[in-house]
């Protein structure tokens, strides 16, 4: 993991170097409509105001849970103790990038949609108001952390969500071979590049032309680093947009010339 310094010089790097958010001189329909639509709509949809007082309650809660951490890339699983405040404060995707999940998923209406780390569910949440149709499958490897994402999804009345628990190098290839094909996924746990790119590999053999890939933390570490940089030039990969703590990866065969974006918001 980078040092709270090296990663607000990488910050500072993509601020300056990114496209500046408008669409100024961006060369692909999809990112263009992408900008447009979606990164710079900013009406205040309903959802926003009840997960985010979900969010407000986790940030205020002093019960503490007995949670598994799942080691590095070790199965030997040990517990600690942890607050779930300081879970919600350290662990939950921010409002910003939340919202905009709920606004990709608004616009390209994905039905089936995963998502490995639940955590408390506010994300989770954001997706599945997205579109009510949709089917989230989300994947959580701590029993007491999924459980609080339970009463979040109850609280939420967001009844489109499966959680299954469980280590995601368990969870993953039988969840997909129940669903098939996958529209719409989002990465965000086990932040190494072994188990990215495993998941990456797993999720493309169930993933079709118009599939979403969104990896989060990019360049959180050296090792999200390479495992960004192997998918932007794996072969199925088409298309990319940095944002700089989300990654978002499409595969699109229709499309002839691979092209990365970083793009500034
Ligand atoms: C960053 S949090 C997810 C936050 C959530 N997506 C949000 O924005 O609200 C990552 C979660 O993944 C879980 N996790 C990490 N590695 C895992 C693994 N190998 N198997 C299952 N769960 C794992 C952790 O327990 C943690 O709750």
């Amino acid at each position: 993991m980078y040092s709270s310094f090296q990663l607000a010089k990488k910050y500072l790097h993509y601020y300056f170097t990114a496209a500046n958010g408008k669409g100024h001189g961006v060369h692909s329909p999809f990112v263009f409509d992408f900008i447009a639509h979606v990164l710079n709509d900013k009406k205040k949809y309903d959802c926003y105001q009840a997960v985010e007082e979900r969010r407000k309650q986790l940030l205020k809660e002093y019960t503490i849970i007995e949670v598994e951490d799942f080691g590095a890339g070790s199965s030997v699983i040990k517990t600690k103790q942890r607050v779930v405040k300081d879970i919600a404060a350290s662990s939950l995707k921010s409002k910003k990038f939340g919202q905009l999940l709920f606004r990709m998923v608004q616009h390209y209406q994905p039905k089936t949609i995963i998502e490995l780390g639940t955590s408390f569910g506010i994300t989770t949440s954001y997706l599945a108001k997205g579109n009510g149709n949709a089917a989230v499958h989300t994947c959580e490897g701590s029993s007491a952390i999924a459980a609080i994402a339970t009463q979040t999804f109850h609280l939420l009345k967001a009844s489109n969500i499966n959680l299954t628990t469980g280590d995601f190098s368990s969870t993953l290839r039988p969840l997909l071979s129940s669903i098939s094909k996958v529209d719409f996924a989002f990465i965000d746990g086990n932040h190494r590049k072994a188990s990215t790119l495993e998941y990456f590999e797993a999720l493309l053999q169930h993933a079709h032309e118009n599939t979403l890939l969104i990896f989060d933390d990019i360049h959180w570490s050296a090792d999200m680093e390479a495992a960004w940089s192997a998918i932007q030039q794996h072969p199925a990969v088409t298309l990319t947009i940095d944002l700089f703590f989300i990654g978002i990866v499409s595969i699109n065969p229709g499309v002839k010339a691979r092209q990365h974006f970083s793009i500034r918001f």
